[in-house]
């Protein structure tokens, strides 16, 4: 059997595909490896969404061209967004044999059968209808208690900094009975806990001539399976999610309590340019509806700092929004302007870099602050932790997330992985509960 290594990068969703890809090339018989030196094959799954991230992977195929001179029939692939993105200029460099778009893993194993040493391959055909459906993924998590269900693929925005649309091309909605079976067949397989993903999982809409799925019946179908099978989901967008999701959430004790809701900006002017069509009023407003349904519901967001024509004003006012909401957590980006997006064709990179540098840092100062309080507020209260593993520092310790997807540790007492524990939190950091079983 020949052997595979892929590193993945980027979103949830690639690890999901990265799992996808392990299925395929499986029937094409290649063996799954964590070492990159015994491979025949060594993919990197990319990601494109800022600049940073591309030259992380330059970095990795320097790396792999490193092992391949000890191995010289070790074949290098570079799959997914980066692969889609700048197609041949990977081959160019003639440190790439094989080039892979994101709706183009099902010709893998036919790719791999025609490479010869002066013939690399290549396919980045996007595609309206490839969901993967029908392909079991070969589950890569290490604790077999949670896993990745993709429901929709591509992104219908435009949200003019980002790149992901043409990386990813159309939206298109996966069979929800493909979806049901595959939760179904994950929690024989003992998982306890499924998070369905999608970039905007709230336009997620299923058609055909005898039913209309939305994403709030999709979300009651799966928790349907088993009061014991946790259900989440990533990511929402703020203009699309609707009541009937919120109060579908509110119905079921096993859909968790959480909900990333990127705000990117809390100015409105902003939020225009970045054609994300809402506004600071209409976000808050969402928020609120989520809390008076779900006072605990726990609440993430993605904040870009620096946008195209970004004032202090307009900083600030992202600052007083995060400073009003508290999120429990935040992922916080200096703004990268990505060829080929609406900003990069039509507007102006023209925050400094030392500029866009600083707003971050207090972008990111401030969410520390916030995070520590929305985790201080929870103790005294009792939580419900479904349990993934041995904690990383302490390996007498147990580790999970409670609803809210806050991670929370606490002394064993004879629980193991997949159980539920009660958990009465006693202390905290500003990224996880400490606690114990009650
Ligand atoms: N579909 C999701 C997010 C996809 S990308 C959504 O709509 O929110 C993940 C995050 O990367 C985005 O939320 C955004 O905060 C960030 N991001 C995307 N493009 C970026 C860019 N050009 N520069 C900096 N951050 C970016
Ligand atoms: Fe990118 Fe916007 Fe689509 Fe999210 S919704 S993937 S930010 S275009
Ligand atoms: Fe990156 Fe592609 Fe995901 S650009 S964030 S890997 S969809």
């Amino acid at each position: 059997m020949k052997k595979v290594y892929i590193e993945t990068y980027g979103c949830q969703m690639n690890v999901n595909d990265t799992e996808v890809i392990f299925a395929i090339l499986a029937k094409a018989g290649y063996e799954r490896t964590e070492q990159m030196e015994e491979a025949h094959l060594v993919m990197a799954n990319t990601c494109s969404v800022r600049d940073n991230a591309e030259q992380r992977i330059w970095g990795r195929i320097e790396v792999f061209n490193q092992a391949r001179k000890k191995k010289p029939e070790m074949l290098v692939g570079i799959v997914g967004c980066m692969a889609e993105r700048l197609k041949d200029k990977l081959l160019e460099t003639k440190k790439v044999d094989l080039v892979v778009g994101p709706d183009a893993y099902r010709s893998l194993p036919r790719l791999l059968e025609a490479i010869r040493p002066d013939s690399p391959q290549i396919d980045v055909l996007l595609s309206r209808e490839e969901t993967y459906a029908d392909i079991t993924p070969v589950r890569t998590d290490r604790n077999g208690i949670s896993a990745f269900i993709s429901i929709m693929r591509g992104c219908n925005n435009v949200c003019s900094y980002c790149v992901v649309p043409y990386t990813r091309g159309a939206e298109r909605s996966r069979d929800p009975h493909s979806i049901v079976r595959e939760a179904c067949d994950v929690f024989q397989r003992g998982y306890k806990e499924v998070t369905l993903l999608g970039q905007n999982v709230d336009s997620y809409l299923w058609k055909s001539p005898t039913e209309t799925v939305t994403f709030a019946n999709l979300l009651a179908r799966v928790a349907d399976i088993s009061s014991d099978l946790r259900v989440r989901f990533a990511t929402s967008h703020p203009k699309d999610i609707s009541d009937e999701v919120i109060d579908t959430m509110a119905a079921y004790d096993n859909i968790c309590k959480h909900i990333h809701l990127p705000v990117q900006s809390g100015s409105s002017r902003m939020l225009e340019l970045m054609r994300r069509k809402y506004n600071r009023e209409w976000y808050l407003e969402r928020v609120a509806r989520i809390r008076s349904v779900m006072p605990e519901c726990g609440l993430t967001t993605d904040v870009i700092a620096g946008f195209c024509t970004e004032t202090e004003e307009d900083h600030r006012e992202t600052l007083s929004l995060m400073e009003e909401v508290g999120f429990d957590w935040a992922f916080m980006f200096a703004y990268s302007d990505r060829p080929g997006t609406l900003a990069n064709r039509t507007m102006q990179d023209d925050v400094p870099a030392d500029v866009k540098n600083r707003r971050l840092n207090e972008i990111i100062a401030l969410q520390n602050r916030k995070s520590l309080e929305r985790y201080q507020g929870w103790i005294g209260k009792t939580v419900t932790v479904l349990v993934e593993g041995p904690s990383k520092r302490n390996p007498e310790e147990l580790c999970g997330r409670a609803s809210n997807n806050m991670m929370c540790v606490f002394p064993a007492n004879g629980y193991k992985p997949g159980d539920y524990a009660h958990v009465e939190v006693t202390g905290c950091t500003s990224a996880t509960l400490i606690g114990k079983v009650v």
